[in-house]
């Protein structure tokens, strides 16, 4: 029988999906299994490795159950991944050492504030990792776990230890302990990996003191990764696509070519622009970092990456906290029922201001209440801010990369916003793509393994299908757009704090 699909498993921060892709790049079936979030302290966040695996894995087989899908008919399988989530195991037992400290995990901040605060160091290891030192990366969580975890750094010093992103746990559990492995767009969020030079970096396994025996082997995103051999999964799949969830997306968008960017709209946003063979630096505090390439590129392809830490998260505090609204549907319907927010702005700096503004400070605010003030403004103001704040970071960008964006590629819960959509177009200026298939972080993930194996030609043929989006032109006045910008840039500065 030939191979009719292509399976994508797609490990996010709060849920384990399984995503069926036929030959066209259909989505025909999709599983999806929540796991336990733990929070042991304030500011803490963990995910159990176990729960990941076994959430993942079950996921896989409701799929394969339910559409009767035997080894037969799957290609091969992409992962992609929640990124900078740490997991440290055991390589002879093959058992986690702890819980895996997730990417919003503030525990490590005092780490980086005591080794990465001089500026030369600061500004070393931008040069080197394209980031801006922070907990979110992987190398502060890695040197918590065995400065905390009892016998942990002996073990790591003796070469028990092998640390991963999870992807890199996925790729072991599912070979079953063959093969110790992560991508380049992975790597490239450990702060541990020089982008440049694309090799782990013996300074910085210095400064965290990690052995450089813990670390996986780097492969391209579209490559071999090895096959299936745990006992819960269909034996001998190939697994020949990786990468972090965001370059996933990037690459399921079919941005291939420089100045191409997408937009997630998901809890926060992530505005990813694929900037080429160039690994462009950034004047506003952007992050450089891999992006996926297609197995025929032959060289590393880069990315300028911002995100808003509010968006989605908005919507769900309207309905949870507020109670302004019944389901996030409703806004689109709320937002057009008035002509404009009657003067209102929403600032959702609820966990401060991320790029361009940089303000850990800030917290949020609503501005020009009056008596008249509605649910509908209060709703219409909110679903804006989300705009404004995307028009500021790809502002940012297009700065740092020197170019215009000529149209911007979404995806995310939120993208199904037409009001939205219309308005974002509005203020950039600039068309957006919104394509049939939203899933574009599984898509990603699928085309990297299909192309590995010749499922799919090449990223033409993946090009061509994009016939389907729906687009959004800008259509508004200059004078709305900019009195709407001025309210909005004075409303951000009287929420900043310096
Ligand atoms: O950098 C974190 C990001 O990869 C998490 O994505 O979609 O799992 O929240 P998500």
């Amino acid at each position: 029988m030939s191979k009719k699909y292509v399976v994508a498993l797609d490990q996010g921060t709060t849920s384990s999906r399984a995503i069926l892709f036929d030959r066209a790049g259909r989505l025909v079936d999709m599983v999806q299994h929540p796991f336990e979030q733990l929070y042991p302290e304030p500011g803490w966040v963990e995910h159990n490795p176990q729960d990941i695996l076994s959430s993942q894995l079950a996921a896989l087989t409701e799929l394969l159950v339910s559409r009767d899908v035997g080894p037969a008919q799957i290609d091969s399988i992409g992962i992609t991944n929640q990124r900078e989530t740490t997991v440290v195991w055991d390589r002879e037992t093959g058992a986690p050492v702890s819980n895996a400290i997730v990417w919003q995990c503030r525990r490590t901040a005092p780490i980086i504030e005591k080794l990465c605060s001089a500026p030369e160091v600061s500004s070393r290891i931008t040069a080197k990792t394209g980031l801006l030192p922070d907990a979110y990366f992987s190398a502060s969580k890695i040197k918590w776990i065995l400065d905390n975890t009892p016998g942990a750094r002996e073990a790591a010093r003796a070469g028990r230890l092998a640390f991963g992103t999870v992807d890199s746990w996925l790729v072991w559990s599912l070979t079953y302990g063959k093969v110790h492995a992560t991508d380049v767009t992975n790597a490239s969020r450990t702060m541990l990996y020089d982008i440049h030079e694309n090799r782990w970096d013996p300074w910085l396994l210095d400064l965290f003191d990690i052995p450089a025996s813990m670390l996986p082997e780097v492969r391209p995103s579209s490559s071999y990764f090895g096959e299936t051999a745990h006992p819960g999964v269909f034996g001998g799949i190939p697994l020949a696509g990786v990468a972090g969830d965001q370059q996933a997306a990037l690459f399921g968008q079919c941005c291939y070519a420089e100045g191409e960017a997408k937009n997630t709209y998901g809890t926060g946003c992530f505005l990813l622009m694929h900037t080429g063979a160039e690994a462009c630096s950034s004047s506003n505090n952007l992050v450089t970092t891999i992006a996926a390439s297609a197995p025929d590129v032959g060289h590393t392809e880069y990315a300028l990456e911002g995100s808003v830490f509010v968006a989605g998260a908005l919507v769900q505090w309207l309905r949870d906290e507020l109670g302004l609204i019944d389901s996030a549907e409703e806004t689109e319907t709320l937002a057009r029922s008035v002509a404009d927010t009657g003067g209102v702005y929403v600032v959702p700096a609820f966990t401060g201001l991320g790029a361009p503004y940089w303000d850990a400070e800030a917290r949020g605010a609503i501005y020009g209440l009056t008596r008249g003030t509605s649910r509908a403004h209060v709703v219409r103001a909110a679903l804006e801010s989300l705009a404004f704040q995307v028009h500021d970071l790809v502002h940012a960008m297009e700065a740092d990369a020197g170019k215009r964006m000529r149209v911007l590629n979404v995806d995310g819960g939120a993208s199904a916003n037409d009001f939205l959509m219309q308005f974002q177009s509005d203020l950039l200026q600039t068309p957006l793509a919104r394509p049939q298939n939203t899933e574009t972080t599984a898509l990603g993930a699928a085309y990297l393994a299909g192309l590995r194996t010749g499922f799919w030609k090449n990223t033409g043929e993946l090009c061509d299908r994009r016939a389907g989006d729906t687009t959004f032109e800008p259509d508004m006045p200059d004078q709305v757009r900019d009195a709407l910008l001025a309210g909005w840039h004075k409303a951000i500065g009287r929420t900043r704090t310096a």
